[in-house]
């Protein structure tokens, strides 16, 4: 079977290498809207988007995450975090980053977080741009200047830092993710 849904969502690769060019503002408007109608436990919509296309601000969290993750990394995750060129967010032109409140009452909040970033994903591909959901940044916050980029970042009150997702033009490509056998079971 076969329609323009089930070819976006086979299509969609994590993309790690972007080109400079930044992506229009109507390509913009159209990932914040297919976040916004992104479906919540009891509708509660318990998200903010922040985009960020301040590439000053990209590299500063990008610095506090790396300091972070460097205070314990080993062996090649120490190599990979040390490199000069090393982004987290890998140098993408926009970074839509999601916060949310994760308290009791919010419980679905993750999951809700989850289906907003991956429609962002999906109508990114569909609209030939490259994303990758990047849940590494959350480094940053749990660091010393975490609440500044709470501050920086215009988290609502409560909210913190969930996940997010570079967006931009591709500069590679990458194979489909091999599909893990044994994960099905079909009960009839
Ligand atoms: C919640 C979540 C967090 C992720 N965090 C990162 C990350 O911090 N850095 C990264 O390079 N990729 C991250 N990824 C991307 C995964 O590595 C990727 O989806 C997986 O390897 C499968 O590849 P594909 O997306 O190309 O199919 C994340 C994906 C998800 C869903």
């Amino acid at each position: 079977m076969n329609n323009p849904v089930l070819e976006a969502i086979a299509g969609r690769r994590s993309i790690r290498a972007y080109k400079s060019e930044q992506i229009s503002e109507e390509q913009l408007q159209a990932l914040i809207a297919a976040a916004q109608q992104a479906p919540s436990a009891r509708n509660l919509q318990p998200f903010h988007f922040t985009v960020v296309q301040d590439q000053a601000l990209l590299s500063r969290i990008n610095e506090s995450m790396r300091a972070e993750v460097l205070k314990t990394a080993l062996g090649k995750m120490k190599e990979t975090f040390s490199a000069s060129q090393y982004s987290v967010f890998y140098h993408a032109p926009t970074v839509i980053f999601i916060s949310t409140d994760m308290s009791a009452e919010k419980r679905y909040a993750r999951h809700d977080c989850g289906c907003a970033a991956e429609n962002i994903a999906l109508a990114a591909h569909s609209m030939g741009l490259g994303t990758v959901i990047l849940g590494m940044p959350w480094e940053a916050f749990k660091g010393p200047d975490g609440d500044e980029y709470r501050r920086l970042l215009r988290f609502p009150e409560g909210y913190d830092y969930m996940v997010s997702v570079a967006v931009g033009v591709p500069a590679a490509t990458k194979e489909a993710h091999p599909v893990a056998g044994g994960l099905v079971d079909i009960i009839r």
